[in-house]
């Protein structure tokens, strides 16, 4: 294989989804009935799809032949023992607790754990994260390193967690007050960022040093494993399953999306080693998700997902899954669009405030660009900026640390040609980038307005 470069796809496809081909003026119909939001938008008038990672993946002929397997007794299925074989495989805690997506998993966690008076720090906490740690009226503080809050500087591991400012965090609040440390695999709000096993073991060490527990929020924890294999020294010779084995030796306990490194279309799970813990977290399960044995699942989707964790550790997988995310970035790059780097696993993060520096922060840069990507070439990317980010709960806004907007790449979905097509589409609004202009929200919900809000073009 080493003597080529082409990186293919390691796969066939054997079964397609049409794309409609829009015109620029259906498209622009389509922005002004979406409020030039494009969450508003029907996903049928989209070309390329690059809102999200999670759950947009293809499954492979094995896992849809699991799906037929799926077996929906209500408790104690074949389905349900397949599955919890397929993460203990991977993350040997000894409760795991099914549940729908990722939150539902945070949902019952916090619940249990945190509350008024609590702080929980991560390297990035995740919008859900972050709103279900402050639901119980906690706070979720963000500790990643220095270098990870800056889009050009080159770091191997800009996902670490800073650990000195960690340790003075929990010497400051008193350990008593911090239920857990967690840290985000990859750092999916830092721009898809790893982690090192260095930078593990020491935050273990911290949280040993004052008798806490250490979480994984590990939604991204195979291209995590691909880049320590990749870049940190003395791994490149031990196998993925090991590495996440290690990454998980180091933690008590974990939440997951099975929509991103599941490779399924729904699911997640909470795992712990802690036996008081765990029952605490079934009661609760059992209120909002189901019977311990199927979560929020069905059995169809068990299978899935235990397929899928055999799927996503395979080295052919994981080197053109992020090569093939790189090859975005890198070509983004080399024609002068300023892009989030190195490039991450999951998503090229372009730096929007950067692109249009004659769009202030609260005209919203980053929606500028989205609608353009659309409006040109039928690209649907996200923008994580002031739209974002930037109303608070006082009633101000202000710009947000910084105005990006994430194109995510699909697991196994789309070929080097739509690659080459989006590519082709962002270096021609980039040359234009002086003709975008920004918009002006004329209505907006009071939370998680980005979803909803609707924009006016200035
Ligand atoms: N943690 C991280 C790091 C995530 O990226 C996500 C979801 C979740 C938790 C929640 O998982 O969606 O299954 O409830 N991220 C998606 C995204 C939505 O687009 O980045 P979920």
């Amino acid at each position: 294989m080493e003597r080529w470069k082409t990186i293919i796809e390691p796969f066939r496809i054997h079964s397609v989804e049409p794309i409609r081909l829009t015109s620029v003026e259906e498209r622009e119909r389509a922005l002004e009935a979406a409020g030039w939001n494009l969450f508003n938008l029907h996903s049928a008038d989209v070309i390329v799809d690059l809102l999200t990672d999670s759950g947009t993946g293809s499954m492979s002929s094995e896992q849809w032949a699991g799906i037929q397997r799926g077996d929906e007794s209500y408790a104690g299925s074949p389905s349900w023992f397949r599955f919890l074989a397929a993460v203990q495989h991977l993350f040997p805690f000894r409760h795991v607790i099914p549940t729908h997506q990722g939150r539902a998993a945070e949902k019952i966690l916090f619940s249990v754990i945190a509350g008024p008076g609590k702080a929980i720090p991560n390297n990035t906490h995740f919008d859900t994260t972050r709103a279900n740690v402050e639901f119980t009226g906690a706070e979720a503080v963000d500790l990643v390193i220095a270098e990870g809050r800056e889009p050009a500087t080159i770091h191997p591991f800009k996902g670490n967690m800073d650990l000195d400012a960690l340790d003075a965090f929990i010497r400051e609040r008193g350990a008593a007050s911090v239920p857990a440390v967690f840290v985000t695999v990859t750092n999916n709000s830092g721009g898809g960022q790893p982690v090192s096993l260095e930078n593990l073991r020491g935050v273990r060490a911290i949280c040993d040093r004052h008798g806490l527990p250490l979480f994984l929020d590990a939604c991204r924890f195979a291209e995590n494993a691909w880049f320590i294999h990749e870049r940190e020294a003395g791994y490149s010779r031990i196998a993925i399953p090991e590495i996440v084995r290690e990454m998980a030796s180091l933690a008590d306990g974990m939440t997951m999306s099975a929509k991103k490194d599941g490779l399924a279309n729904i699911g997640g799970w909470l795992a712990v080693d802690d036996d008081g813990l765990a029952e605490r977290c079934r009661n609760l399960l059992i209120l909002t998700e189901g019977f311990p044995t199927y979560g929020g699942l069905a059995g169809r989707d068990l299978e899935a997902i235990a397929q899928g964790l055999s799927e996503v550790v395979q080295e052919d997988y994981l080197h053109y899954r992020i090569r093939s995310t790189a090859y975005l970035g890198e070509a983004l790059d080399r024609a002068g669009v300023p892009v989030v780097k190195p490039i991450g696993g999951h998503a090229v993060y372009i730096d929007a405030r950067s692109l249009l520096p004659h769009i202030p922060p609260l005209a919203y840069p980053g929606q500028a660009l989205v609608v353009a990507l659309y409006r040109e070439g039928g690209i649907r990317g996200c923008e994580i900026g002031t739209v974002m980010f930037g109303r608070h709960p006082d009633g101000s806004e202000t710009s947000a640390a910084m105005d990006l907007v994430r194109l995510a790449i699909p697991r196994r979905t789309y070929t080097q040609s739509h690659i080459d097509y989006v590519i082709e589409v962002v270096r021609w609004v980039a040359e234009r980038a002086g003709d975008l202009r920004g918009l002006r929200m004329t209505e907006e919900p009071p939370q998680l307005r980005h979803f909803t809000a609707r924009f006016q073009p200035l």
